[in-house]
């Protein structure tokens, strides 16, 4: 497809997607049969990526209550898990079998702190869990765990919700390099494109209708990168999230073709970009320190330093550490992305898949991706 007709794409599936906001709301919203998460530390339980969690990270959580993530408290997906009525996720990586028998049905994490898209280049040290090896994991469920406790699969599975949020580390090992050549920087977004698609195709293939994916969020304005800047007093690299935009319009383009590929599916995006980049530059939120991380951190990595002493504003600062936001920040994510406000999930909100007759507005969307496809 030549550039023009991508926009006239881009422009006629906009408008269509409104309509079919339009009618989604006539039905009753459902409760998901189950939460199935996949991709990196914004997902992730951090035991699962480093066999025991390190405080301060969960400093804020309910004693035992749920497993420690990247963050002082509830991740997005515990935020997700609340919201949706689910129990705290199981971590599919570290439960033994008895406890995955037994909590199946409501589904699994599958994340893992430093997942990528792209499969690792050679051997590597530790474990990798890249999205393809998560999704290994999920195909493994159902043949041991949901074909003999669940009735009807099928129906199962297209009344349940697959999030996801990858590609964070993807861009992180490249956009420094990235600069000195956009041809190139171009080129391999398109084979993370094509590899997430594979993965997505694979989830769909197995049984999965209903996705929310994560985009990227302005990581020129995260703390990691804040130093980078020549600029002492801008907020933000602006070049690093002008790459960042790039991989997201990219994301986009790619939800609008599984939307149309992929019959009786339905792909949303979380706009985390524009939910970090509204939050650093209005003042609407309240957040008070929009630029520092929250914990003491290791340079490099930009972790936490085991023990740390983290800033007592915690519900008024936007990062935990240098990659990762507070957990006041996530669940401003997550309710926004559920309740369809200010279009942080675009261009169904949580909600809106959760209404039993999406598939309806589904059919609609394929008479205009016919049309679409005539471009
Ligand atoms: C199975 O899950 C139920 C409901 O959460 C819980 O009450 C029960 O103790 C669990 N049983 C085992 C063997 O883990
Ligand atoms: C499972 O549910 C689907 C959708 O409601 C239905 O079409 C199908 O016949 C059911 N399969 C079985 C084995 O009951
Ligand atoms: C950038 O990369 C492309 C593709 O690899 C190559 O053809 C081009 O010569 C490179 N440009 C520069 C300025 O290095
Ligand atoms: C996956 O990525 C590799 C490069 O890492 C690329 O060669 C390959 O074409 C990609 N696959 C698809 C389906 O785009």
């Amino acid at each position: 497809m030549g550039n023009t007709s991508a926009s006239i794409f881009n422009l006629l599936s906009f408008l269509l997607l409104i309509q079919i906001g339009f009618l989604v709301d006539m039905f009753e919203a459902q409760p998901f049969t189950a939460l199935y998460t996949f991709g990196d530390s914004n997902m992730a339980p951090q035991s699962a990526s480093s066999g025991k969690s390190h405080m301060p990270y969960g400093i804020d959580l309910p004693y035992h209550l749920y497993h420690v993530g990247f963050s002082n408290g509830l991740s997005i997906s515990d935020f997700l898990d609340d919201l949706l009525g689910f129990k705290p996720g199981i971590p599919y990586l570290e439960a033994d079998d008895a406890t995955k028998m037994n909590g199946s049905e409501s589904g699994f994490n599958y994340a893992y702190g430093s997942a990528t898209i792209r499969p690792p280049r050679g051997p590597t040290t530790g474990l990798s869990m890249e999205m393809a090896r998560q999704v290994n994991l999920f195909e493994e469920t159902l043949y041991r765990y949901i074909e003999t406790t669940v009735e009807n699969k099928t129906l199962y599975l297209s009344l349940a919700l697959f999030a996801v949020s990858i590609g964070n580390n993807d861009l992180m090992h490249l956009v420094p390099r990235a600069d000195h050549n956009e041809t190139k920087f171009d080129l391999y977004l398109d084979h993370l494109m094509g590899n997430l698609t594979v993965q997505f195709k694979r989830l769909y293939e197995l049984g999965a209708r209903r996705f929310l994916v994560f985009n990227i969020g302005p990581l020129g304005c995260y703390p990691i990168w804040l130093t980078t800047t020549s600029d002492s007093k801008a907020k933000c690299n602006e070049d690093i999230n002008r790459l960042v935009s790039l991989y997201n319009g990219k994301l986009a383009d790619k939800m609008d073709y599984l939307n149309c590929e992929l019959s009786s599916s339905t792909f949303t995006i979380a706009n985390t970009y524009k939910l970090v980049h509204e939050i650093i530059n209005t003042r609407k939120y309240g957040f008070s320190d929009v630029t520092n991380s929250c914990c003491p951190v290791q340079s490099p990595g930009g972790f936490c330093v085991h023990m740390g002493v983290p800033c007592l504003d915690r519900k008024k600062t936007l990062f935990w550490d240098k990659l990762h936001l507070t957990e006041a920040a996530n669940k401003i994510l997550v309710t926004k992305c559920y309740s369809g406000d200010g279009d942080i999930c675009f261009p169904w909100s949580i909600r809106d898949l959760q209404k039993t007759l999406v598939s309806e507005s589904s059919m609609l969307l394929n008479v205009f991706c016919d049309l679409i496809a005539k471009f």
